[in-house]
């Protein structure tokens, strides 16, 4: 595993580069293996730890995965179900096998799940919607404790669209005879994703992407071979690095619409964007402009994973830019490393006020959180000198 980055910034970016599956995509869907003992080939995986660390806990619950040609071949005929602490308190996704256990096997212990540090990042949401479809839960001792034998398909209404509160509540009704409806539920496009995958294994969910996702249960599912959607996050924080560095950057596999918050940011900031089919196309040639005001909210508005870098291309923008994270509390841990490199950044609350500088210089920083370590790089991209990204 790489520890650190050097990055010699000053170089304009030139080139096309393909995108992979979408992380936040792929981490339900692995969960969703757990829905049959089918086989469930998940294609064109992203090399990331966290979809290594749930192949990792389903091999320990008695589960098979092999990968193969970029697919991950999985078989979930399990012994146990019980997610050790160890690896559950490393990743955010593990608590989305809560759901699959309980629709499958009725029965699951799980301990409390981990993830980047960006706020303190509760479950209730989750948990709430498993009782009010009758599941028994008991939180003891770090673990979660939770029987499905009860469990029948009814109204579970989110006082917040949470992305993995709707994920765990979908997988843990397909198989409740009758139809349950989620309203208020996360719009994210990894939403629709899971309920394309779940309708491919033999399932009946609508709705993903609207107020209400209903859910008609089934009796079981099958296995099937899947193709997730591409990550908008990457594909977006490439556009970002294009902007800020300038040049003229092609990326493929691309669905321009799950970005568009993001385009509309950076046409503003004076890049010339262009899409065709699935490839999207970024021009930049001058200093950016700042965009006055940015706001994380749920999709489609901006997204709280963009929110780091597009406050690095704010940093260096010609003008002054408010950016507020919604999201969560605490994902500004960038902001004291971006001013190691120079940039003027002040944070109030829940706002970052960025007085764009004309220059940053390279520096030693330390990365605190996926997306936020990714602005750092950006930032080293186009920095006077050399950036060490550590962490
Ligand atoms: N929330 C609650 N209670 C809950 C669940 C969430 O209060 O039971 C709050 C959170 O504290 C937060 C807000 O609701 O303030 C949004 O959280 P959400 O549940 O929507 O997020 P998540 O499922 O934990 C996923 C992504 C995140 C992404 C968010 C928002 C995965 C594995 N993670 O997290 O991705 O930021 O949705 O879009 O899908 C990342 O990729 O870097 C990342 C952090």
């Amino acid at each position: 595993m790489i520890d650190s980055f050097k990055i010699t910034g000053g170089k304009k970016l030139y080139g096309s580069i393909d995108i992979e599956s979408a992380k936040n995509a792929v981490l339900p869907l692995v969960a969703g293996a757990l829905l049959t003992q089918e086989t469930i080939v998940i294609n064109n995986i992203p090399d990331i730890s966290d979809v290594y660390k749930m192949f990792e806990i389903i091999r320990l619950m008695g589960g098979s995965v092999e990968i193969c040609e970029g697919s991950a071949i999985i078989s979930a005929t399990l012994n146990k179900t019980e997610i050790p602490k160890g690896l559950a308190s490393e990743i955010r996704s593990s608590i989305f096998m809560l759901g699959s256990l309980l629709a499958t096997y009725k029965i699951a212990k799980v301990a409390y799940p981990g993830g980047c540090d960006i706020g303190s990042r509760p479950i209730d949401l989750h948990l709430m919607g498993l009782r009010c479809l009758g599941a028994k839960i008991i939180e003891r001792h770090g673990y979660i404790y939770c029987n499905g034998e009860n469990m029948k398909s009814g109204i579970v209404h989110l006082d917040f669209p949470s992305v993995g509160a709707t994920e765990n509540i979908m997988m843990a009704s397909v198989m409740l005879e009758g139809d349950t409806f989620i309203y208020n539920p996360a719009k994210e496009p990894e939403i629709e994703d899971l309920q394309n995958f779940i309708n491919a294994m033999g399932g009946i969910v609508s709705g993903a992407g609207t107020s209400v996702i209903k859910i008609t249960g089934v009796k079981k599912l099958h296995g099937v071979s899947y193709t997730p959607i591409p990550d908008r996050i990457v594909a977006g924080t490439y556009l970002i690095a294009g902007a800020m560095a300038g040049g003229k950057i092609e990326l493929k596999n691309v669905i321009p619409e799950h970005i568009y918050s993001l385009i509309t940011k950076l046409t503003q900031s004076g890049c010339v964007i262009s899409a065709k089919g699935g490839n999207i196309y970024l021009e930049s040639n001058s200093r950016p402009i700042s965009c006055p005001s940015i706001a994380t909210q749920p999709y489609p508005g901006f997204p709280t994973d963009l929110q780091a870098q597009i406050l690095a291309l704010q940093s260096i923008s010609n003008g002054i830019s408010i950016v507020t994270e919604n999201l969560f509390e605490t994902r500004f841990k960038h902001v004291a490393e971006l001013i190691k490199m120079g940039a003027k950044i002040t944070v109030k609350d829940r706002s970052a006020i960025v007085h764009g500088v004309s220059v940053l210089y390279g520096a030693e920083v330390e990365g605190h959180d996926l997306r936020g370590t990714a602005s750092l790089v950006l930032a080293g991209l186009c920095a006077e000198g050399v950036t060490t990204v550590h962490g």
